[in-house]
């Protein structure tokens, strides 16, 4: 599958290492341009690119550079992707130590992947937004491992979430559906299923027991 990987940092790094080791043909992205991947170009053998390439032909768009940078990244971003093609957000809003105070979703409520898909005009499916990134190198299982992590994904395109939950499958790890992305405010930071190592049991349990109200701590 040919995937598009807007940032390369600690979580953008490990997808572009793990995709590229199942085969995939990967471009990836970072603000600094294509230059400065030549490391892990070597080393993955991905394509790097600049961030307006980044998703032509992809199936698949991963966006995941700090929230408050989802606004600087240009209009047309997803100009020459694949039909259908599926956006993957790993997002998370943390207002006091990067992101500063958005009134978007303190204000108006949205949840973090609500006013991203507004800035990138296209539909997200939420996922690893509370995976560690070490555990997208360290903990992938093949499928009835008992030790097999479960990650919750969030979207309102039924089509997408299934392509993102089929390759998350593919990386190693169960899925949990989280509903659409109105809901998606039950994975985000400070929720019990957030940074949770279990499988689907668990995870499916500690969805239902979030609670909507955004926690102090991640108030700007
Ligand atoms: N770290 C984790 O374990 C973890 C876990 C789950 C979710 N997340 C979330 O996932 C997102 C990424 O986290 P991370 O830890 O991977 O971040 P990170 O290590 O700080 O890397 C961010 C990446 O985004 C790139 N970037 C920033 N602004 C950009 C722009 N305008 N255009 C293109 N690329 C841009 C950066 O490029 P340059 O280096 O060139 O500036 C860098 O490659 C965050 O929202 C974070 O909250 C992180």
């Amino acid at each position: 599958m040919k995937i598009g990987i807007i940032g390369a940092g600690n979580i953008g790094g490990n997808l572009t290492r793990r995709l590229t080791a199942l085969g995939h043909e990967v471009a990836v992205a970072n603000s600094r341009g294509p230059e400065t991947l030549a490391a892990l170009a070597e080393e993955t053998g991905a394509t790097p690119v600049t961030v307006a390439e980044a998703a032509r032909g992809a199936e698949v768009v991963v966006v995941t550079v700090p929230l408050k940078n989802v606004p600087d990244l240009p209009a047309g971003l997803f100009d020459g992707a694949a039909e259908g093609f599926a956006v993957l957000d790993t997002c998370n809003y943390y207002p006091r130590e990067r992101d500063g105070r958005i009134p978007g979703i303190e204000d108006e409520g949205l949840t973090e992947s609500r006013w991203t898909e507004r800035h990138l005009g296209h539909p997200v499916v939420k996922a690893f937004n509370g995976t560690y990134a070490a555990d997208i190198l360290e903990r992938p299982r093949p499928a009835g491992d008992p030790d097999r992590m479960a990650l919750p994904v969030a979207g309102d395109d039924e089509t997408a979430k299934k392509t993102v939950r089929d390759l998350i499958d593919e990386l190693g790890f169960d899925t949990v559906d989280a509903g659409g992305i109105d809901e998606s405010w039950r994975q985000q930071p400070d929720t019990p299923v957030y940074g949770l190592r279990a499988g689907v049991e668990a995870v499916t349990k500690a969805l239902a027991e979030a609670s909507p109200e955004r926690p102090q701590a991640f108030r700007g």
